[in-house]
């Protein structure tokens, strides 16, 4: 178990580039894999996680070359191309991992045992093994298929489904969008808020059966509603090659360093922007955040833009239960923003937080508290009155990347020095994490002598 120290650092002005989306990269791999014809994937995200996924399919007899630090050549073995993996697939901390290939899984005709870390195996699986099972797949774990160790042996064809989801989750969609891959017919899966659209560009991108369409409510608009049909059996193509923009998750912590700190301006290079995904740019941008996007490309797959951020004086905000999908793995940074914003922000439905790598809402109010943070949560709204001037404390990752790394920000901005214990787990998603952080300390230290 790592532990770190850091301090106050004075002020961050550079240009960064940060390792590629996270997201994007399980489903590279995934789609990639099963699809005909060699992929050349660039700016991969090498990061426990998504090698997790990787190793995955190098098990089902997929064959995958490193090229490079970030570029894998995959060499797809088509939708029926998988082999029977001769033990169990571990997926160490990733809840992507685990809920993706299970759809995956569902199309195949031979048994396998998906299994995890002592975090992923707590977190709740029936909200894709239930719809699976709807279509046809086997599936057995404890508590009636809610958690992992998961046996899962599929059927060819699956039947199709009709689903609206009972939560707005990018990972559900995604799970069931790759069985119907393996469906006979047209399956038809509806949002109640739109998530993360990365599974839906893929899919496009590889040629797949898809349409997307946003659901009229009876008001007009569609209010984020969306309807997405997959048709199945017909085979994916590779587009040869695709590159991955840089993660905004990732991204989200300097953002709020940079924004929180004096004189500040930081400039993060080809970051991923896609609109599903920005929700806390947005969100930032109307608290009174001096944030540019220039320089935007990619518009046919992925759209990615240089991100500039100047220090900003920050007013509260209110987010609706309606915003949360498009920031869901931001919270704990829009918490500590919230802090140094004047006046009362509340952040609704929020309530999945509880479920991810760790409980974030508990793990942000111990820590944001043991610094002095106005912190409160009431059934899953979490309301953050501010401005704040943050101490330094002894805080705790977890095991949780996300929190780990919120927390090494705050402890940037406090006063005093704040020790974070057990941070290895930000090797998760972003490996040279604290590498970047040190060179903030050292070039601002240097600059200010
Ligand atoms: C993800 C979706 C989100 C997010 C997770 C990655 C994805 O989870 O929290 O880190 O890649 O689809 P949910 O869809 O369960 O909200």
């Amino acid at each position: 178990m790592t532990d770190v120290k850091v301090c106050k650092i004075p002020f961050v002005r550079k240009e960064i580039i940060l390792p590629g989306d996270k997201s994007i990269s399980h489903r590279a791999v995934i789609i990639a894999s099963i699809a005909k014809g060699p992929t050349l994937i660039r700016n991969f995200l090498a990061a426990d996680d998504c090698l997790h996924t990787l190793s995955a399919f190098e098990k089902m007899g997929v064959e995958i070359q490193r090229l490079g630090n970030n570029q894998f050549l995959i060499n797809g073995a088509g939708l029926y191309g998988l082999s029977k993996p001769d033990s169990e697939i571990y997926l160490g901390n990733s809840g992507t991992s685990m809920r993706l290939l299970l759809g995956i899984f569902a199309g195949q005709e031979f048994e396998a045992v998906l299994t995890g870390d002592e975090s992923l195996c707590k977190r709740p699986m029936s909200r894709v093994t239930h719809p699976l099972r709807m279509m046809g797949a086997h599936v057995e774990g404890a508590d009636d298929a809610n958690f992992a160790p998961l046996k899962i042996k599929g059927i060819r064809p699956l039947r199709s489904i009709d689903y609206t989801l009972p939560i707005p989750s990018a990972q559900v969609k995604s799970c069931i969008m790759l069985a119907s891959l393996y469906a006979g017919g047209a399956s038809r899966i509806t949002e109640p808020q739109q998530s993360r659209d990365h599974t839906e560009r893929m899919f496009k991108l590889f040629n797949a059966k898809i349409s997307v369409n946003p659901v009229k409510t009876t008001f007009g608009g569609s209010r984020g509603r969306c309807e997405i049909s997959v048709t199945g059996g017909s085979p994916l193509i590779s587009p040869g090659k695709l590159t991955i923009p840089s993660d905004i998750s990732s991204a989200a912590f300097f953002i709020a360093l940079a924004l929180l700190l004096p004189e500040s301006e930081i400039i993060i290079k080809s970051c991923g922007i896609n609109p599903t995904r920005r929700g806390f740019i947005d969100i930032l941008k109307k608290m009174g955040a001096d944030i540019d996007m220039v320089n935007i490309k990619g518009e046919d797959f992925e759209p990615y833009a240089d991100i500039i951020v100047r220090s900003s004086k920050l007013k509260s905000i209110t987010v609706e239960a309606d915003q949360i999908p498009k920031m869901i793995d931001e919270i704990p940074a829009l918490a500590l923003t919230a802090a140094f914003a004047s006046g009362k922000s509340v952040i609704k439905g929020a309530g999945e937080l509880r479920v991810k790598e760790t409980d974030r809402i508990n793990s942000m109010l111990t820590n944001l508290r043991a610094m002095g943070v106005n912190i409160t949560v009431q059934d899953g709204t979490i309301i953050v009155k501010g401005p704040s001037r943050l101490k330094a404390g002894k805080l705790k990752s977890f095991g949780d990347h996300r929190t780990a790394m919120t927390m090494v920000i705050a402890g940037c901005l406090a006063d005093g020095e704040t020790t974070i214990e057990d941070i290895d787990c930000i090797n998760t998603s972003f490996p040279g994490f604290m590498e970047l952080i040190s060179d903030f300390i050292n070039t601002s230290r240097k600059s200010s002598r």
